[in-house]
């Protein structure tokens, strides 16, 4: 089986969902920020603070090269992975690319008292929201489902994603 790749802006729901499909397709989870963080032996917000953000990107592709030679897995990526186009271009190697998207008010109020996001922070909504615009595109290109997920719960969003792969005849190969 391909693996699934779950795409979306911080607070999409990419790592709820991962543990849905995992539960109702019984294949197991790889999370990027999780491998990035044990790689780096510190947490992410922490690697953003002592080394900045390029270094946090260059970890996260070493991470994505590794787990694109895989099968068989959900891919649980971090919102910024679109930014490095050889990034989708590992993962759509052996793997079905679906976007959770929903709006900015929808992340806001997902991420709403949560400290661990370095490129989101409450005080400063107006780069967060800049930030989510400009990614839009970059979602969207690398997609091949997308499922909105504003005002659903995870249950349906989870359905809808096992429908459209099915649909799609993408699951088996
Ligand atoms: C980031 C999203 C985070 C994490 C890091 C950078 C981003 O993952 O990879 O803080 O650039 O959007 P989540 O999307 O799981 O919050």
């Amino acid at each position: 089986m391909k693996n699934i790749i779950l795409i979306g802006f911080m607070g999409s729901g990419k790592t709820v969902i991962s543990r849905e499909l995992s539960k109702r397709l019984k294949i197991k989870i790889l999370d990027t920020d999780i491998l990035i963080e044990k790689k780096a032996g510190i947490k992410i917000k922490n690697i953003f603070k002592k080394f900045g953000e390029e270094y946090f990107r260059d970890l996260e592709e070493k991470i994505v090269k590794d787990v694109s030679g895989k099968k068989n897995f959900i891919i649980s990526t971090g919102g910024g992975i679109i930014k490095r186009q050889d990034n989708i271009k590992y993962l759509k190697k052996n793997g079905i690319v679906v976007y959770l998207k929903n709006t900015f008010e929808t992340s806001r109020k997902r991420l709403k008292g949560k400290k661990d996001r370095p490129l989101f922070n409450e005080k400063n909504l107006k780069a967060a929201r800049k930030l989510f615009f400009q990614r839009l595109k970059l979602y969207k290109n690398a997609a091949d489902i997308i499922v909105k997920t504003d005002n659903k719960s995870i249950k349906e969003v989870a359905d809808e994603i096992i429908k459209k792969i099915k649909g799609k005849g993408k699951l088996m190969y």
